[in-house]
């Protein structure tokens, strides 16, 4: 099987937040259980299960993101491995120090890691061309419907028919349809009045 990894780790650690919170949930009902609900070792313990949901999130979001906006590069390379990494440090420091507090600074291996992909991904959505600028021919799906991406979906994974304006399933340019007739609409406006005045 092919897939992204940031993808394939979302999914995983979505799932080990399930099941770390099963193992919390065989002793949270006990008041001592290491030390109390509000004891040091319980709330990391808290936390790196909390952590899970987070990162996994938090790293299918980036995955959708890459999709949607088609970023690519080196940049987006290190933030996606940035991701993963902190992913990964995150519930480990957690654990660690839980028994070994004195060990805090660890946890500047997830932070500067999340910080960095956190960084370089708002960077480079700033600077990505939009879509439709006629000057990024790699997005112009006149020349590329592979690298469509519109309110469609991208080609490689299209939005399902019942989300779409018009239902259609044909080839549209670049900002139409979708979940966002009004836009269409804007457009089709504008495109009407600058044939006027030409
Ligand atoms: C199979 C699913 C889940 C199980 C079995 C589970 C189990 C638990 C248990 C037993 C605790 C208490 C730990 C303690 O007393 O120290 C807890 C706390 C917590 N869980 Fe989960 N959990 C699950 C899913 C989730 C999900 C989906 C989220 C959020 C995305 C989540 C967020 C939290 C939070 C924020 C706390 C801390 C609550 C507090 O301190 O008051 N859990 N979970």
């Amino acid at each position: 099987m092919k897939s992204n990894p940031n993808l394939l780790l979302a999914w995983l650690w979505i799932l080990l937040g399930f099941v770390s919170g099963m193992v919390l949930g065989l002793f949270f009902r006990g008041e001592d259980w290491l030390g109390g609900y509000a004891s040091f070792k319980r709330r990391m313990y808290r936390l790196g299960h909390i952590s899970f949901f987070g990162l996994g999130a938090l790293n299918l979001l980036f995955w959708l993101t890459v999709q949607h906006f088609s970023l690519a590069g080196q940049g987006i390379s290190v933030a996606s491995w940035a991701f993963i990494v902190g992913a990964i440090a995150m519930p480990i420091c957690c654990v660690i120090m839980a028994s070994f507090p004195k060990a805090h600074l660890i946890f500047s291996v997830p932070v500067v890691s999340l910080i960095l992909g956190g960084a370089l991904t708002l960077t480079l959505l700033v600077q990505a061309p939009k879509p439709t600028d006629p000057a990024n021919t790699a997005l112009r799906t006149s020349d590329n419907p592979k690298l469509r991406n519109t309110e469609l979906g991208s080609s490689v994974n299209p939005q399902p028919r019942w989300l779409r304006y018009d239902r259609s399933a044909g080839f549209q340019p670049a900002g139409s349809g979708g979940i966002l007739p009004p836009v269409h609409r804007f457009q089709q406006s504008l495109r009407s009045l600058s044939t006027i005045h030409h």
